[in-house]
């Protein structure tokens, strides 16, 4: 879910809408706003999308100080109802919420019994009432007091109609930058709403207050003690947000990939040894010679992006790698070595799974870090150390350019782990030449759209479909079944491809096509036998290869993409499947950017 709020000389409504769309991405199941005047609060809130939140609202909303929601429905489903700000019975004081209120039931019935009537079946309008019922005087004393009652998580701003002069905002595990103005100030969830008034933000830390006034700020901890805290600036501007002309962000920022990567690997290439430049990574070779092992930890296409990482792990540097999804790892109790890197990846840094999976292996003793893409992220904060994709702001729903740049990460990670062990000078220096080609290799496989459209064409009326692949191919697969299934709602299979027969052959039919994964690799002949296992059966073949003789079973249709070093082959593999989801969903009309039921970025469990 997204907050902003605004304090200052102008009005708040016009610049909290503007801010919501901004971070619409991160859910958009509903939106609302509430601006105090003249001890007043006024509230507009409603299921769907922020345009029609702004449809709604009277010509002249007015008030100077505001807060505003948009929303990824947790508890209680999309409504108007559940929409955020939630105020108290007396409609003084209005909250936004993201995060969870876990006692929010004892709560809710402690307050019932005590006269309360509720609105909404929400876990956040506990807050407001809570606040409405402390005896402090102040409105920090309030929420200082009702968050000593809850349990759960928050990012939070609340006002009060009958001090409109200050807007309070605590965080505990969902994010919180406050933005600096000039004679205004602005809160969000994520500085991409504030970045077209500032650059100049202030991140909290978990368990901070901050009251915030027109004029400036004071930050203190949950038990009162002052934080000092120094601003940062914002490493992108407005203009990143720009669509440039295209029709969704999807299809812009998978243009963006040839500079994306070229960012990733900027300043990182050592051709003297013939390894890589980690500026981030703040382990000597001692240290990283200690390595037995590498976990990675991460969620979506996070995770997925970790498997293709593993592999190149694995393969480069000769030590063992393994991908989990951050969540079940946490939840699994897991047992953490010494001698095991963990990684975690996400492009928001903020990902509560993946940030509560750190946090465990750091309780444990772990040694973590981060590949993140948001800079001064909670993540990246979290980890301390790691590598920045640098991939600028990603805001369609669904990953490509920072799936792609984490995979380069990984790359030069694995590249310099392996040179410090057994990975020849010549072998690296291959390596690095083959990343340093990546950025037009990919410029050759965008050209190649209008023939991918045209398979999408075909593949669009399909209810289902199997993605396979073999070895550091599968990770290429589930990432495009997961790409077809979020933004065409076709329900897509990723299996790794010697599996098929142990199961999914039994589906296969003229009506369900399956997407090879075939790289001319020491596993292509194993590829041309899953081709004839599917074509026995009369399955549609839709095969993504390199260039080369022609395959010798027929299929109906085939992507070559241009060959890299075997292990970075898979970076290319992918690009294609990015394309063919995006012009599927394009064929059957979906809401690319903003697919139902999902967000960009989940700050909850
Ligand atoms: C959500 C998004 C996915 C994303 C995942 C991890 O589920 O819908 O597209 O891959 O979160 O996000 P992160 O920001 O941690 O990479």
């Amino acid at each position: 879910c997204g907050i902003v709020g605004y304090i200052g000389k102008r009005e708040a409504a016009p610049i909290l809408v503007e801010g919501l769309r901004r971070l619409e991405y991160r859910g958009y199941d509903s939106a609302g706003i509430a601006c105090a005047r003249n001890e007043k609060l006024t509230v507009f809130k409603s299921k769907g999308k922020v345009r029609d939140l702004e449809r709604s609202l009277p010509e002249r909303l007015k008030g100077t100080t505001g807060i505003a929601h948009t929303r990824w429905a947790t508890h209680g489903e999309p409504s108007d109802r559940n929409a955020h700000p939630h105020t108290d019975t007396s409609d003084r004081f209005a909250i936004v919420h993201n995060g969870i209120v876990e006692n929010a039931a004892q709560l809710r019935s402690k307050l019932q019994a005590s006269g309360v009537t509720f609105r909404s079946d929400t876990d956040s309008e506990v807050l407001a009432h809570l606040i409405a019922a402390m005896p402090a005087d102040t409105l920090e004393g309030r929420v200082r007091g009702a968050l000593r009652l809850i349990t759960g998580t928050y990012g939070l701003a609340v006002i009060d109609a009958e001090r409109p002069e200050t807007i309070v905002v605590a965080r505990n595990g969902s994010p919180v930058v406050l933005g600096i103005g000039d004679r205004e100030m602005f809160v969000a969830s994520d500085p991409s709403a504030l970045v077209r008034h500032t650059q100049s933000v202030v991140h909290l830390d978990d368990g901070e207050v901050a009251v915030v006034r027109a004029d400036g700020f004071e930050t203190s901890t949950l038990d009162g003690g002052a934080t000092a805290k120094k601003p940062s600036t914002i490493p992108f501007t407005d203009e990143s947000f720009d669509k440039e002309g295209y029709s969704h962000y999807m299809r812009k920022e998978i243009a963006e990939q040839p500079e994306s990567i070229r960012r990733t690997l900027s300043g990182r290439l050592d051709t003297r040894f013939q390894t890589t430049h980690i500026g981030g990574l703040e382990m000597a070779a001692r240290e990283l010679l200690e390595i037995r092992r590498v976990k990675i930890l991460g969620c979506g296409s996070a995770y997925i992006a970790g498997c293709v990482g593993a592999h190149l792990i694995e393969q480069l540097a000769r030590v063992p790698a393994h991908a989990e999804p951050a969540s079940e790892f946490r939840y699994r109790n897991p047992v953490i070595e010494q001698d095991t890197l963990y990684i975690a990846v996400s492009q928001s840094g903020e990902t509560f799974d993946t940030l509560a999976a750190v946090q465990e292996v750091k309780r444990k003793g772990g040694r973590v870090l981060g590949i993140v893409n948001v800079v001064g992220s909670t993540i990246a904060r979290e980890c301390g150390r790691g590598i920045y994709l640098h991939s600028g702001p990603e805001i369609a729903v669904v990953s490509t350019k920072t799936f792609t740049s984490t995979a380069v990460a990984f790359a030069l990670l694995a590249i310099h782990l392996g040179r410090i062990r057994d990975m020849s000078t010549a072998h690296g220096a291959r390596l690095l030449k083959a990343l340093e080609a990546l950025p037009s290799q990919v410029e050759e496989i965008l050209a190649m759209e209008p023939h991918i459209a045209k398979l999408a064409k075909e593949l669009a009326p399909h209810e289902s479909a199997y993605f396979v692949g073999r070895a550091a191919g599968y990770p290429v697969a589930m990432e495009g079944a997961l790409k077809l299934k979020e933004i065409s709602y076709i329900h897509a299979e990723a299996y790794p491809a010697s599996e098929l027969k142990h199961g999914p052959l039994a589906l296969i039919s003229p009506e369900t096509p399956t997407v090879v994964i075939m790289p001319r690799d020491d596993l292509f002949p194993k590829n041309i036998s899953t081709l004839e296992e599917i074509r026995a059966r009369s399955g549609p073949i839709y095969a993504i290869t390199h260039r080369g003789d022609p395959l010798p079973v027929a299929v109906n249709g085939v992507i070559e993409v241009p060959k890299s070093e075997p292990e970075l082959d898979p970076l290319l593999l992918n690009i294609p499947l990015q394309l063919l989801a995006y012009h599927v969903a394009l064929a059957k009309d979906r809401n690319i950017d903003q697919p139902r039921n999902l967000a960009k970025s989940v700050t909850v469990e």
